[in-house]
């Protein structure tokens, strides 16, 4: 029987792991797949709105919230098996999958492994490279200046390159939000999971794999993963619609909500079968 709820755990091989389930039982379901180093409350303006038309599922990767981190090394690969594992657990065969930046890099992994399990992609501020040497130095240097200094140089210059600079004096709430998120994530986590980023393989050569539909949303002043980066990726998907989403960064979901989920829902709407609205 489906548990619906904003703040669940789940136990899946021994592990507990935390999600929220919301929104209409025969309704899209939707999965949200958020960023390093933050976690599922990074969602919270999409499941308010999408939960009204959508069955909307969000979770917190391994280590990350209120997840438990397991025993093993952290990968890509790894976070990849975890996303079908709470699908099984879930009962769900294929859902719409969406990951923002590193919640992307693991839906390309899910999805070139897994494919049977997408019923669409959608893909928001990432990248389907692998780190570059100065990208891999930069993950090194910042685990040891924390080791070192602690994290407040680290979350401030997170801060700066996660949002537009207009949002940096707009939306305190958000700021103040994704500051705990960063302060929550555990030492560890932070050092696993930037060395799991490293050590990722790039996906771009297997873009042109991809069989379902595919959304591509981006902030116009994204500068982790920016709207060239898109492009680049949308060019090589065969059904892909970019969007390039203003007044927004790399949180483009928290930068501009309104756009943000009036471009999933017209997707989910065009692209799910049974979509509430068809
Ligand atoms: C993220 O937002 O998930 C990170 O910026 C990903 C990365 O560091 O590559």
């Amino acid at each position: 029987m489906r548990q619906t709820g904003s703040d669940m755990s789940i136990v899946i091989n021994n592990m507990t792991f935390s999600y929220s389930d919301e929104g209409p039982t025969d309704a899209p379901v939707i999965i949200f797949i958020h960023g390093f180093p933050l976690n599922k409350s990074m969602w919270s303006g999409q499941r308010e709105t999408l939960r009204n038309e959508c069955r909307i599922i969000t979770y917190d990767v391994r280590g990350h919230g209120n997840s438990e981190a397991g025993d093993k090394e952290f990968s890509i690969d790894l976070f990849a098996h975890d996303l079908i594992d709470l699908l099984n657990a879930l009962d769900i065969g294929k859902a719409v999958v969406a990951g923002l930046s590193m919640g992307g890099y693991i839906a390309l992994n899910a999805i070139i492994n897994y494919p049977g399990r997408f019923e669409a992609l959608i893909l928001c501020d990432t990248n389907c490279i692998a780190d570059t040497a100065e990208t891999k130095e930069k993950r090194f240097n910042a685990i040891s200046d924390i080791m070192e200094n602690g994290m407040e140089d680290y979350m401030n210059e997170s801060i700066r390159n996660l949002f537009a600079a207009e949002s940096l004096a707009s939306r305190p709430d958000e700021i103040m939000a994704v500051r705990q998120m960063i302060s929550n994530t555990s030492e560890i986590t932070l050092f696993d999971t930037l060395r799991a980023l490293a050590s990722r393989n790039e996906t771009c050569s297997r873009l042109t794999n991809i069989e379902v539909p595919v959304l591509i949303l981006v902030g116009e002043e994204d500068v982790i993963a920016p709207p060239s980066a898109a492009r680049q990726m949308h060019d090589k998907i065969r059904d892909c619609r970019l969007h390039i989403i203003k007044h927004a960064g790399h949180l483009s979901n928290m930068d501009n909500p309104y756009d943000f989920n009036d471009q999933i829902l017209n997707f989910v709407r065009a692209v799910c079968p049974n979509s509430l609205t068809q």
